[in-house]
């Protein structure tokens, strides 16, 4: 019996898909627990890149099977494009998919709730992806979302997306057509319907061994993020049990990703980052583009309070550091160890955004390296100052660091 969670820990994009992949090869089952089309994943495997947004990073490694647990919010038209997509790049689905019936849908209602909420000025820009994710949300949370059993209630469908139309006082554009191509989609899906936690289980009790791959990233909890800028779904480990209907007893090992310098798209703080040329060194190194919306990730340096902060909420047993190549040229580095807030050092993360909006980063400087790293494949192989900047990653985060990535394929991995 053994399960492991990979789960991004500072906002978004740590290259969680990545070591999910690298992981996967001796694993049976991938799990995504929450979040939804909002999430891009990028997989780079012989070559070839896929981009996952509502699937499991497990669907590109043959034999693997992929769930996709209750506490995901699912797009069922868009989830079929991504589907056909893969089969066309020559991934087969027989037998290898499941999706729960409880999975809360996002429908193009919520699409329109969530542009209209950034547009509109009198409101507080999130910088979502929109793709609806807050609406279906908070829909489900207030009981008047639709699950994607409600698709298969022919009967009542069309009753019951007026009525949820009639709660956000607003009328379809053409109803008519909205049910047939939730109809169509539900023909689509029903191979995949199956009750997940009652498959996660018995596969767990049968020594199948469990990955949870984590969406978003730990500075984007619901609850425990830079809220309000913050997305809608419980990103950190806790939020594994919800999502998935797997007890926090069956976790095994909770391995956080974090990337060697920080990133965030959309709106929120940023007490590290950086608007000079090393900043946009490090997005042109590290092609920090969005893999769903194409926005530039702000960049900036590594966070150890922000980090101490994830590895604590997560209770990780590990670290996978990623993109470390990416640092290589770019000087001196810097690593934040306090925040000084008001004229006070601070070492905790700010529960107001006000306050996190406040921090000035406190940093210590580390010597960098000039060399390319992205071909080494053993530890002892990197420059000591490379080796020096993940130890005392390590060290401030109170963590081990077992996984560090240094390119984008998987071959890319050194393992400790
Ligand atoms: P995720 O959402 O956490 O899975 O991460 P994304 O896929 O959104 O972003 C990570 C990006 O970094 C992708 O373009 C990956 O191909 C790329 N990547 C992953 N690991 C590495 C690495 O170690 N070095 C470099 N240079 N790129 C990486
Ligand atoms: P992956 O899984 C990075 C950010 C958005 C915005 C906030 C709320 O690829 O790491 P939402 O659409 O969820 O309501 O947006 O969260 N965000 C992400 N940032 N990576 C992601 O996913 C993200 N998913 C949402 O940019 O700031
Ligand atoms: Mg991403």
């Amino acid at each position: 019996m053994s399960s492991v969670a990979i789960l991004g820990c500072i906002w978004g994009d740590e290259a969680k898909a990545k070591i999910v992949d690298v992981m996967g090869s001796d694993a049976d089952i991938v799990v995504r627990f929450q979040g939804g089309s909002n999430a891009g994943h990028t997989i780079i495997c012989d070559g070839k890149k896929y981009v996952l947004h509502m699937i499991p990073s497990g669907i590109v490694t043959p034999n693997l099977q992929c769930v996709i647990a209750p506490g995901v919010v699912l797009n069922p038209i868009e989830v079929i494009d991504e589907i056909k997509s893969l089969k066309n790049a020559g991934v087969s689905f027989d037998d290898r998919m499941f999706i729960d019936p409880r999975v809360s849908l996002v429908l193009p209602i919520h699409k329109i709730l969530d542009c209209k909420a950034e547009d509109d000025c009198a409101q507080k820009k999130i910088g979502t992806t929109k793709r609806g994710i807050g609406p279906a949300y908070s829909d489900a949370v207030a009981r008047k979302g639709l699950k994607l059993y409600h698709l298969y209630d022919l009967e009542n469908l069309g009753a019951n997306l007026t009525k949820l139309y009639n709660y956000h006082n607003m009328a379809p554009e053409d109803l008519l057509n909205e049910i047939e191509q939730l109809k169509m989609a539900a023909k689509y899906l029903k191979p995949f319907v199956k009750q997940t936690p009652y498959f996660l289980n018995e596969q767990y009790k049968a020594g199948k061994k469990i990955i949870f791959e984590g969406a978003q990233g730990s500075l984007l909890d619901i609850t425990y993020g830079s809220y309000p800028f913050v997305t809608s779904s419980h990103t950190i480990s806790g939020g594994i049990s919800i999502g998935c209907g797997v007890a926090p007893s069956r976790i095994d090992k909770i391995i956080g990703v974090y990337k060697a310098y920080f990133t965030r798209v959309g709106e929120g703080a940023f007490p590290t980052e950086l608007f000079d040329a090393t900043g946009e060194q490090i997005r042109t190194q590290g092609n920090e583009f969005g893999s769903t919306t194409g926005r530039p990730r702000r960049c900036g340096w590594f966070d150890a309070v922000a980090g101490r902060y994830t590895a604590m909420l997560n209770g990780l047993d590990e670290i996978a550091i990623t993109l470390v190549d990416v640092l290589a040229k770019v000087g001196d580095l810097k690593i934040c160890i306090a925040y000084e807030i008001e004229g006070e050092t601070v070492t905790e993360f700010p529960a107001e955004a006000s306050m996190l909006a406040k921090a000035k980063p406190v940093y210590e400087k580390m010597p960098g390296w000039d060399e390319d790293i992205s071909g080494i494949t053993n530890y002892e192989d990197l420059p000591q100052n490379a080796k020096n900047y993940i130890k005392r990653v390590e060290e401030l985060l109170e963590t081990p660091v077992k996984i560090v990535s240094v390119g984008p394929d998987r071959k890319q991995t050194i393992f400790l």
